[in-house]
């Protein structure tokens, strides 16, 4: 094949520096709209997306005919002169003087129109491309990049834990079982207590890896196979792990905000509630937090029942009127005489404001279960997603809970000095009912305790002794936190169900692609 350069590639993402050069760009045909005489191709090349005008007088005969047959995910190299234009997505275009074919796509099976969650989860390997799937993935790089950057800012060392264990970390119920030549081994569920053994040699220290649990479940904010970053702090106490948490958050959103405007704007992200995380984070002990949720007390002003109610009402007055506002311009559409212009723009709001309902409609059956299960909510459980969506509802950025009751939270959490009932664990649940994004806390440094505490949650003794061997040799007090990566990534998107914040979710019934 006759290639137009050879040596050095140019991104759409550099253009800015080609104004009014030539340049040739390789990539895929992400979209083509052909009149008589011209072409318009949308190009995208990984770094981004750029429309190409290919017209039939500026470009050799064997150049147009190649434009023209291009389907959709076809591969092709283009060359051509850059201009600046406002209006297209990136700032610029690329007027064609030459195109050559690299490779022609067979019938693209994801077309335009919408299509269900499971047929585009079985056409993963394609549906990557797309453009809401290639934003989510370049934020889940920022997102990923920026927790390097900050834990190596704070010279903490990257340490990696194994993935094959011996011993459970987070309870029993949750393991995947494997054979390990002949022994059963875990995948691992944290690697948390390996990071606490290189904290005592490093000092700070943080893990970043693949984590397994067997959820049976299938929620939105459960992956069987999902990414732990989990930092371990020697001499940290829960407030110091507080305040690592809140900054670690923080820094995080930052640099996505700072970075990816242009793919939040791909995904129609309001960044209202992400550039509120630059505000303190209210911390709630779990006893203030559950007579909260309860409505037993009030919290800026706002009581939780009183507010869902409120919610409800507003719920149902906008169905009405959203409705109210289809069917208008369903009516207007149908009287005939408006421009095909007009028809589509009212067609494409139409489609819009149908979805702003059935998002409503899901709220307002919700809404009065939340309430239920709020009032009902009995001290001394865990929360479920919706008691967490009825605390967060309460403030505008994520809120801290420590201090949990001991029989639900893990053995390795330190009891509470003051009432043994209690453990210095912290949960971050963030808002817009995204729910626990962080688990941590501060870790139990008496062996003695942490020998109860393994017996009390029916775990073999033999499996930890490595464990209380740090307790034996230099044990100090210290903290850490675990943070689940697709969580974070999904509430910065507002994606609502967690398998698309990650390039391949493994859950139960997906194991292919
Ligand atoms: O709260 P978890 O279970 O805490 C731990 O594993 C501790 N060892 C962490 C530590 O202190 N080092 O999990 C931590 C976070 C959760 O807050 C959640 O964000 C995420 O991991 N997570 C999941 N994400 C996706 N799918 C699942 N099934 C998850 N389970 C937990
Ligand atoms: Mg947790």
């Amino acid at each position: 094949m006759e290639t137009i350069t050879t040596n050095k590639l140019t991104y759409i993402k550099d253009l800015e520096a080609f104004v009014g050069q030539k340049v040739t760009l390789k990539g895929w045909l992400a979209n083509k709209r052909s009149g008589k005489g011209i072409a318009f191709l949308i190009l995208r090349d990984g770094s981004g997306f750029c429309q190409c005008v290919v017209t039939e007088s500026d470009v050799d005969e064997e150049s147009f005919e190649n434009a023209k047959s291009l389907t959709l995910e076809s591969a092709f190299e283009i060359e051509g002169n850059v201009v600046r234009d406002e209006k297209q997505m990136g700032g610029f275009e690329l007027q064609a003087t030459k195109l050559r074919t690299i490779s022609i796509a067979e019938e693209y099976p994801i077309a335009k129109k919408e299509h269900g969650v499971d047929f585009l989860m079985d056409r993963r390997h394609l549906w990557l491309r797309s453009r809401k799937q290639w934003a989510l993935s370049k934020i889940r790089n920022t997102v990923i990049f920026s927790i390097h950057q900050f834990f190596q800012e704070r010279d903490f060392v990257q340490m990696d834990a194994p993935i094959f264990t011996g011993n459970a970390c987070e309870g029993t119920t949750t393991l995947f079982e494997t054979d390990f030549f002949g022994d059963t081994a875990y995948l691992s569920q944290s690697g948390q207590l390996y990071g606490e053994a290189m904290a005592m040699a490093q000092g700070l220290i943080y893990t970043f890896g693949p984590t397994f649990r067997a959820e049976k479940s299938k929620t939105r904010r459960h992956l069987a196979e999902f990414w732990m970053i989990e930092p371990e702090m020697a001499f940290y106490d829960l407030d110091m792990d507080m305040d690592m948490i809140e900054e670690f958050i923080k820094y995080v959103i930052k640099s996505v905000l700072d970075k990816n405007k242009d793919e939040l704007e791909i995904l129609e992200r309001d960044t209202t509630s992400l550039q509120k995380v630059a505000n303190t984070f209210p911390r709630l002990t779990y006893e203030k937090a559950v007579r909260i949720i309860k409505g037993e007390e009030d919290i800026n002003g706002k009581n939780s029942i009183t507010t869902l109610e409120e919610d409800l009402k507003e719920v149902l007055e906008k169905i009405e009127t959203t409705n109210k506002d289809i069917s208008e311009r369903e009516t207007r559409i149908e009287a005939g005489g408006m421009k095909k212009g007009e028809v589509n723009f009212n067609l494409n709001k139409i489609g819009k404001l149908k979805a702003e309902v059935k998002e409503f409609e899901s709220l307002a059956e919700n809404i009065p279960q939340w309430i239920e299960s709020a009032k009902n909510f009995e001290f001394g459980g865990d929360f479920g997603g919706s008691d967490e969506t009825v605390l967060t509802r309460l403030f505008d950025t994520p809120v801290m809970v420590y201090k949990w009751p001991a029989a639900i939270k893990a053995f390795y959490m330190k009891e509470d000095e003051e009432d043994p009932n209690f453990v210095k664990g912290v949960d971050l649940l963030a808002p817009e009912g995204f729910g626990e994004i962080v688990g941590g806390g501060e870790r139990e440094t008496s062996k003695e305790l942490l020998v109860k505490k393994i017996k009390e949650h029916d775990l073999p003794m033999e499996a930890f002794e490595w464990y209380l061997d740090l307790r034996r040799f230099g044990s100090v007090p210290h903290a850490g936190f675990g943070l689940g990566l697709e969580r974070l990534v999904g509430w910065i998107c507002n994606i609502h169900h967690i398998r698309e914040t990650i390039p391949f979710p493994r859950v139960m019934g997906r194991l292919l692609p």
